[in-house]
């Protein structure tokens, strides 16, 4: 069964889109033009002086928003750190020795509590980063819906049933962001942000070795950087141009080059799947910037504390 445009897609998702609205009510894109005017200024500073020092700084702070919201929702909770008595998500799978940025989201606290004191939530900094860094790399911009809390709790094993590994076939997937309110469609375009950013070889290998839909020459060059045994961390790009936000990893996906066996997936080559959608958006980066801008606000409002759940983190590595 393929993902198309057909009507009832377009309707479910247009109502996918009502429900995002309606749970996200309560955010709003001006929630601080006046309790902190500078906000906004000040995260968009510190993530572009952080992707001019090291552009893949930009896909990482990107990836963090995401591995945020799929977890309990937007809430912040990636960032809390383990201690004595807690394990949270920082130590799952998908995350350990994985994820980075951190520190660029620590310091961008520290200056928000200096000119305004317990204002500005952990959850809307990773939120606002993420857009910044989009834009850094050259993607598109957009509002982003602000007013969201940060959580008291989380752990482990939310994160490792709720981020599925590379391995993991598209049906899985379709079902996963169905579970966020995310249709097929905001599954590809969304995925479309492996445009920028590297993968270490642990998580590509059983693709390099054991897979039939892959460009000859691209998986030879990879093994070279990727053997069998051994190098598990060594890098390689998401798809030709890991620095550029553009529509570069579909035309990339057409041509069999897709480096996670996730990523392919989502481009099968015989018609089957989300095969349609992946042609649109090659055929069409005006289309992929619009609608990826428009499925991170949904990504961004998924199960977000607003009002007087949560709270404010001094620090966004612990609770209160
Ligand atoms: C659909 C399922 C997805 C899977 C299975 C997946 C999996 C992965 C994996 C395995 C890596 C490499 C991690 C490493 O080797 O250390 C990665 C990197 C990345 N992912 Fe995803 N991802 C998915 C969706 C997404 C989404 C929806 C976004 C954002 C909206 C995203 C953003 C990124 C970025 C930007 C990187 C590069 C990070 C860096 O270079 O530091 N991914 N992803
Ligand atoms: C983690 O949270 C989930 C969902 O709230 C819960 O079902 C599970 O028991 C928790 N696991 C641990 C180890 O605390
Ligand atoms: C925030 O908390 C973490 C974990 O307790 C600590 O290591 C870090 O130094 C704190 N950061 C600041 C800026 O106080
Ligand atoms: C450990 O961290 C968790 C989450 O931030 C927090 O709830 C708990 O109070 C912390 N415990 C200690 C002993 O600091």
């Amino acid at each position: 069964m393929g993902y198309s445009y057909s009507s009832a897609a377009v309707a479910v998702s247009v109502l996918v889109v009502a429900l995002a609205a309606a749970a996200s009510g309560q955010l709003s894109t001006t929630f601080y033009a006046s309790s902190c005017p500078t906000a906004l200024s000040t995260i968009r500073s510190a993530v572009n002086a952080a992707v001019a020092r090291e552009p893949r700084m930009g896909a990482s702070l990107l990836r963090l928003h995401f591995h945020d919201c799929f977890v309990q929702g937007c809430d912040a909770s990636i960032l809390l750190a383990d201690n004595a008595t807690f394990r949270g998500e920082q130590g799952a799978f998908p995350n350990v020795n994985s994820l980075r940025g951190f520190e660029v989201i620590s310091s961008i606290k520290t200056q928000l509590e200096a000119s305004c004191r317990q204002t500005v939530s952990c959850a809307d900094i990773l939120a606002v980063a993420a857009r910044d860094s989009v834009v850094a790399l050259g993607g598109p911009s957009y509002p982003v819906e602000l007013g969201r809390r940060d959580g008291m709790t989380t752990n482990q094993t939310m994160a490792n049933t709720n981020l599925h590994p590379p391995t993991t076939d598209l049906g899985n997937f379709v079902t996963s962001f169905a579970g966020k309110g995310l249709s097929p469609t905001d599954l590809v375009v969304l995925t479309g942000a492996h445009t920028v950013g590297v993968a270490q070889c642990t998580n590509f290998r059983s693709r390099l070795y054991g897979e039939s839909n892959i460009n000859a020459p691209f998986a030879a060059s990879l093994r070279a950087s990727c053997p069998q045994a051994g190098g598990d961390t060594n890098l390689a790009p998401l798809d030709s141009t890991p620095n550029a936000f553009d529509n570069a990893f579909f035309t990339d996906l057409i041509a069999g080059r897709g480096l996670l066996h996730s990523d392919q997936e989502l481009y099968r080559g015989d018609g089957s799947g989300t095969d349609a959608l992946v042609r649109v958006y090659a055929a069409n980066p005006a289309r992929f910037n619009a609608d990826f801008a428009a499925a991170m606000v949904r990504m961004g409002a998924i199960r977000p504390l607003t009002g007087t759940q949560g709270e404010i983190r001094l620090n966004c590595s612990r609770v209160n």
